[in-house]
Order: structure tokens, then sequence, then C-alpha cells
């Protein structure tokens, strides 16, 4: 199999790496421009008294830099695969002044010990873990007991009204906005990540089974993006 589409992490960093400078604009543009508005309804539901969260997969750090617009307070670290990535977050983020620092890592093997973090951020990240239960797993080890995992993913939604919904994103809108990555490697990736994710009742699932005692999911935007919150 490709590399990339079997999610071996060099290819995965190679690829976030070569579409870096493009991400923030297809990431607005696939997400109609509503994933600030996402984002900053997905923060609410950290611990009110968090003090270190983990953003998994942070990329430009757009979760980050909406975490810090409503908790100042708290010290976030940035994971990425990607030096790129990690290097265009710090900068967005210092504008910020933030306490904010970045750690070049694989989500799978998370350089933190047990139970250190009050929250963790993940958004559109899990759909390229190479085993994404054990990412979860990972998430779910870095928490302290009662710490909250809030994740944003594409997934396809399972009633029939969010299918359709999902069935028109996936048939027009990636191709249409995937086709600006000029990167036909990416752009196929892009497409095929999406498509291959779980519903969100098995992500949520997954979910429970890698240690988090309470996992449940709210589709946004007619289910075209799910929230899922896990609590360990
Ligand atoms: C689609 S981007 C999402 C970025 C950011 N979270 C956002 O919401 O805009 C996925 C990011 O996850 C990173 N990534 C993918 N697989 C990873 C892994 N196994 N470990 C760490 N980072 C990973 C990529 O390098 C990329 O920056």
């Amino acid at each position: 199999m490709d590399p990339l589409l079997a999610r071996q992490p060099e290819a995965i960093e190679k690829m976030f790496s070569r579409i870096a400078d493009r991400y923030d604009l297809l990431n607005h543009l696939l997400t109609l421009g509503l994933d600030l508005r996402w984002r900053r309804w997905a923060v609410q539901w950290l611990p009110k008294d968090a003090r270190l969260v983990i953003d998994i997969g942070v990329g430009t750090g757009d979760f980050s830099v909406v975490a810090f617009q409503s908790r100042p307070d708290l010290h976030i670290v940035g994971v990425d695969l990607s030096k790129k990535m990690l290097s265009k977050a710090l900068q967005k983020v210092t504008n910020l002044k933030g306490s904010f620092a970045v750690v070049q890592a694989d989500a799978l093997r998370l350089p933190f010990g047990d139970g250190v973090a009050d929250g963790v951020l993940c958004a559109f990240t899990l759909r390229n873990f190479q085993n994404p239960e054990r990412g979860l797993a990972e998430m779910a080890r870095v928490l302290k007991p009662g710490g909250r995992a809030l994740l944003l993913e594409f997934a396809p939604a399972d009633t029939r009204w969010h299918r359709s919904v999902w069935g028109f994103f996936v048939r027009y809108a990636v191709p249409l906005f995937g086709g600006l990555l000029a990167d036909p490697l990416a752009y196929q990736y892009l497409a095929a990540s999406i498509k291959t994710m779980e519903t969100p009742t098995e992500i949520a699932k997954a979910l429970r089974a890698a240690g988090f005692g309470w996992a449940g999911f709210a589709p946004l935007a007619f289910g075209l993006v799910v929230f899922f919150l896990g609590i360990k």
C-alpha cells in the first residue's frame, strides 16, 4: 500500500510539511469558514480549572489560539509530526503571548508521563493516525482522572439526514477545495482519509474502549463535522 495511505508517520509528516503554507486556506474553505466557531464552542468543554492542555496534531495552531482567547491562563503544549507546522503554530500563538510550547512527536507515542494533563485538544487529526485506537489510548493515558479530551473531526454521520449532507460534502466540496492544494497526492490522501473515517457512534465507542469513563458526541453544521468529548 502507498505509505501515505497506510499513514506511515514519515509520509504523513512529509505531506503536511509540503502543504503547511496552504493549510489554513484549505481548512477554512473545507469547513465553510465555520471552523473557528466550532473551535470556540468546543473549548468551553475544557475543565473549568484546567491548567495544562496538550493540543495533539496542533498543525498551524488554530485550536490553541482559540483556547487562549477564552482561557489566557492555560499552559498549552502543541504536538505534531511536522516541524513546519509547529513553526507556524509557534508564530501564530506567540503573537497572543500565551504560555505555549511545542514538541515534535508522534501522537501514538506521546512524550509525557501518565496523568499529567487536564485537557487534550485534537482537531482534524484522528483520521491521520496509523492506529486511531492507540492514539485515543495515549490521550487517555496522559490525562488526569476527570481530565477531558475534546476532538473535532470530519466523520460520516450515522443518521439519514446527516448522511446526505456528508455525501454532498465528500462528492463536491472535497474535490472542489481539495484541488486548491495543487498537490495530487495530498488531495488523494485528503479524500481517502475523509471517506474512510468511522461513524461517530464507533468513534465514541473507541473512546470508551481506550480508557475514557464517559464519551459522547455532537454533530455540528448538519453533521459535517462532529465534536467528541471524552471524560477520563
Ligand atoms: C489536518 S491537520 C490539523 C491541524 C490542526 N489540529 C487544526 O485543527 O487545524 C493534521 C495535523 O496532525 C499532524 N499529525 C498527523 N498525524 C500525526 C501523528 N501521528 N502525530 C502527531 N501529529 C500528527 C499533521 O502533521 C498535521 O499538522
